[in-house]
């Protein structure tokens, strides 16, 4: 018989009390999604609604943050998009938050939830064209009786001014700082119904608002999984027997975790049901086995299984300095030299160039400024830039990038060679940068990811990145080495290839 997913979640909050129509609003969700929307939700989404909507005696709902982890396309934003519509069209709050890292994802939610109540002939009315506004990064609805749903940006300022009675963050992997949390979670607080609802598959390294919370919630469960994280992430080591001092270990927390046993091999198709609770509705057992064996294992972990995959080497810069360095509003100056590196991954299907040079205040400045697949398209990108470009790095020793030497030197673009001894010492140089907060580098989620998960190889007495066995695509990090290295570099002559030739030219 087929395989289906499992309704109940692996890890989770146990109800306070019975879960009944009286005690809990979910049936009133899942009512409103069958009989208004149309929608036969799952029998895991409806459990979810009806864990999830649990309520006090005093009416209110009991959990004010809602963690759901759900490995990918099972109907995670389809879910939240039933809850928005049902907490504006019944419910009644007054404003729905959507907000992610990435714009896009809270903007994709926002725009389904809308195509929905467009296609819904009961809703349309209720919210006339005039109240959407569809401006990038501003995007909102409001309907007749004054309900808003409201995309900000996850900045600092995300949702200020504002009190949110939903705050949906999508995709809470992504979130690498709590800076956008801290903001959008504030607009909650003098709000008693409100809630705070985030959704994601399991994360990485970089993902630490959804680890912090997760950790947080597996605590308050005694950690199930027998993984104790709290030095990790610095909380407390042991569980709080008085909570009264502890607002972190209120029971305001709840956590449905759907993801496979730790330890499960990942071709155990029991492991599956664990992750996939939409197996055997949406998701059949032959489309997770093509990924298993397409995936690499750490994708498939992650993605399909919802498993933290928690790399056992170091990362090779301190995942704090390197978040110390990073500076989103940085800057190089005008005035400065500029280096680009370029790299290509592994399987050279990927380009990376990071951009180098010194900010106002002298300091050195790296950023990835293109990035795109294949390689075809760089020599074109440089030769459009060479007269903004002082000089182009590459590793010329057999590497992937090695194969635009060549082509560098005969498009007479000044180039720094990076071989030999030079890689272990520009390796070095960076570590030192980065740990002394010497350097300043933008956010870009690639470089981010290598920073935090890449594996190192010994090159002489030296270590240096290694591209083939890192987790994660290592060039952007590799780039980025390369640029900050070569600002301690002379600079090339201009041209003197082709300077060569026309000395030929005129020999001749
Ligand atoms: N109750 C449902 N009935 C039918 N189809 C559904 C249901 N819930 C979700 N789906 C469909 O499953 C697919 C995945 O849904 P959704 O985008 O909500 O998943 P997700 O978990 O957010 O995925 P991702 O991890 O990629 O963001 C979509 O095509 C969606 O329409
Ligand atoms: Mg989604």
């Amino acid at each position: 018989m087929a395989r289906k997913g499992r309704t109940e979640p692996r890890v989770w909050t146990p109800p306070a009390r019975e879960l009944t129509p009286e005690t809990s609003l979910g049936f009133e969700a899942i009512t409103f999604a069958e009989d208004v929307l149309g929608i036969t939700l799952f029998p895991w989404q409806k459990w979810v609604l009806i864990h999830a909507l649990e309520l006090n005696e005093d009416g209110n709902f009991r959990f004010r943050t809602v963690l759901l982890l759900v490995a990918r396309q099972n109907g995670k934003s389809t879910l939240l998009l039933v809850l928005t519509l049902w907490r504006m069209f019944v419910d009644e709050a007054p404003l729905v938050l959507g907000t992610a890292q990435n714009l896009d994802i809270s903007e994709e939610l926002w725009q389904e939830a809308l195509d929905v109540v467009q296609a819904t002939p009961d809703l349309a009315d209720e919210v006339p064209d005039s109240s959407v506004v569809k401006a990038n990064g501003k995007k909102s609805f409001r309907t007749r009786d004054g309900q808003r749903y409201k995309v900000t940006t996850a900045s600092r300022k995300g949702g200020r001014g504002l009190s949110g009675d939903l705050i949906l963050l999508d995709e809470l992997r992504e979130h690498a700082t709590f800076a956008a949390w801290s903001a959008v979670t504030k607009t909650t607080m003098a709000r008693a119904r409100a809630q705070i609802w985030g959704a994601s598959n399991a994360g990485d390294t970089l993902s630490i608002v959804l680890r912090r919370l997760r950790a947080l919630a597996h605590r308050d469960l005694g950690w199930p999984d027998g993984d104790d994280e709290s030095e990790a992430i610095g909380l407390g080591a042991t569980v709080l027997d008085d909570d009264e001092d502890d607002d972190t270990a209120d029971d305001s927390l709840a956590l449905f975790e759907y993801s496979a046993p730790p330890g499960c091999s990942v071709a155990d198709r029991d492991g599956w049901t664990y992750a996939n609770p939409s197996l055997g509705y949406s998701i059949t057992e032959r489309a997770i086995a093509a990924a298993m064996r397409t995936d690499p294992e750490p994708e498939f972990r992650t993605e399909v299984l919802c498993q933290w995959v928690s790399s056992t080497a170091p990362a090779p810069f301190p995942v704090d300095d390197w978040q110390a360095t990073l500076d989103n509003d940085s800057r190089l100056d005008p005035a400065s030299v500029t280096i680009v590196a370029i790299d290509v991954s592994w399987l050279r299907d990927h380009t990376f160039i990071a951009r180098s040079g010194f900010r106002r205040d002298g300091t050195p400045h790296v950023e990835i400024t293109a990035s795109r697949p294949g390689t075809d398209w760089v020599m074109d990108w440089l030769e459009e830039r060479r007269d903004r470009i002082d000089a182009v790095v590459v590793q010329t020793n057999g590497a992937p990038a090695s194969s635009f030497v060549d082509k560098i030197d005969r498009a007479g673009i000044p180039r720094i060679d990076w071989s030999g001894g030079r890689l272990g010492r520009a390796h070095g140089l960076a570590y030192d940068h980065i740990v002394n907060h010497t350097v300043r580098h933008l956010q870009h989620p690639g470089l981010d990811l290598a920073a935090a998960t890449a594996y190192t190889k010994r090159s002489g007495d030296a270590w240096i990145i290694d591209r083939r066995t890192s987790p994660h695509d290592a060039a952007p990090l590799i780039a980025f080495i390369a640029a900050l290295w070569a600002l301690d570099q002379e600079l090339p002559d201009a041209t003197p290839i082709s300077a060569y030739e026309d000395a030929d030219l005129v020999f001749l």
